[in-house]
């Protein structure tokens, strides 16, 4: 699938449930109304979807949602799109998970032939996780991350960076997942969905933070990609990585090589844009697998250049996307 910039598309990100157990201030407002059950795909739905990317090239897949953990029967999900890493139709099958039920999935996702994943955690002081989840419980998400490493699986950090939240932080977190053998990513908060708070009021350059943490820690360039968007350094005094993703100060769209399901069965072409194909009423009509294809490749021809993400007060109260990340997944 190549798309009208050239781009090849290989990448597939399937938000398997708009619903999580946390509520993240940046990401969603305390009072959310969640999608009725009818509009979502079933498990069966996204397997056929996510198999027809798969037949087209897709190489790579990651669930996210809301919190994929949370959505009923998922691991038979896992499981069967595992056997399509097994046949080697796919490089990896991954997960953005907010590890709080990871306990209880460790063992399972390493054995459905997942390897690596992406727990969002964005502070280490039990209090302050509880105030920017407003529900989560640091010691579960911690007991998570630890039945994850021990069941063999990669485990990456993703830190949103807050300003007068968690920029206090940043040091001790390098200095806690290094010396666990984890990577970190930090995140720039994006201008996605009506939240309860100024956005232009936490946001922190990264390209500013990579360079003074750059005077502190001895981060080395490396050329490591995992086909995300993250520009990652070598971390010298741990071996561990330290990644940024900045698309707000450091535009990566014109190596972007992935495209997002939503759990209604959109297709959404950027993360940042509204473009969006509806494969849901495709696959529930009558034209089958055919017409799925057809609709795939119809979108994928339309997919835009970039996103339009900025941030400033002027763009306060009407995001660039009015849809939440929790609908895309990230
Ligand atoms: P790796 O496979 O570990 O590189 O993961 P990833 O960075 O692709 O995925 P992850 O789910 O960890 O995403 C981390 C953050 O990157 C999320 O906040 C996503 O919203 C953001 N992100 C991922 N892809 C894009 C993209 O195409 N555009 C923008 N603006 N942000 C993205
Ligand atoms: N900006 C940046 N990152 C966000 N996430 C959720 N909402 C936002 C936002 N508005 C992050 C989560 C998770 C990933 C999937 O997206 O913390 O790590
Ligand atoms: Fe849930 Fe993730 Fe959004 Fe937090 S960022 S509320 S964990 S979907």
């Amino acid at each position: 699938m190549i798309d009208p910039f050239g781009r090849e598309v290989t990448y597939l990100r399937v938000s398997v449930t708009d619903r999580c157990d946390f509520r993240c201030k940046y990401c969603m407002a305390e009072n959310m109304t969640f999608l009725p059950k009818k509009d979502v795909l079933s498990l069966e739905e996204i397997e056929q979807v996510t198999a027809a990317f798969i037949r087209k090239g897709v190489r790579k897949i990651r669930l996210t949602g809301g919190e994929p953990l949370v959505r009923k029967g998922i691991m038979e999900l896992i499981r069967n799109l595992g056997r399509y890493r097994e046949s080697g139709e796919l490089d990896e099958l991954t997960l953005t998970t907010n590890g709080s039920q990871l306990d209880r999935f460790a063992d399972d996702l390493y054995a459905a032939g997942v390897r690596r994943i992406n727990v969002s955690m964005d502070t280490l002081d039990a209090e302050k996780f509880h105030d920017i989840t407003r529900w989560g419980h640091l010691d579960k998400v911690l007991s998570g991350i630890d039945a994850a490493q021990k069941a063999g699986l990669k485990v990456k950090i993703n830190t949103v960076a807050v300003k007068g939240f968690n920029d206090g932080e940043f040091d001790d977190l390098i200095r806690w997942t290094g010396d666990r053998d984890m990577d970190i990513t930090f995140i720039e908060t994006m201008p996605m969905g009506q939240i309860d708070e100024l956005r232009s009021d936490r946001f922190i350059r990264l390209k500013d933070l990579k360079a003074t943490l750059a005077e502190r820690w001895p981060l080395v360039p490396t050329d490591y990609k995992t086909g995300g968007p993250s520009d990652y350094m070598i971390n010298q005094e741990t071996g561990t990585r330290v990644g940024f993703i900045s698309p707000l100060t450091h535009n990566f769209c014109e190596s972007c090589n992935r495209v997002r399901l939503t759990c209604t069965g959109m297709l959404y072409l950027c993360l940042g844009q509204e473009d969006s194909a509806n494969l849901k009423d495709v696959l529930r009509g009558p034209g089958g697998l055919d017409a799925l294809d057809a609709a795939i490749d119809e979108a994928i021809g339309r997919k835009p250049k970039g996103h339009d993400f900025v941030i400033d007060r002027t763009h306060d109260n009407k995001p660039a996307v009015s849809r939440h990340m929790s609908v895309t997944g990230g």
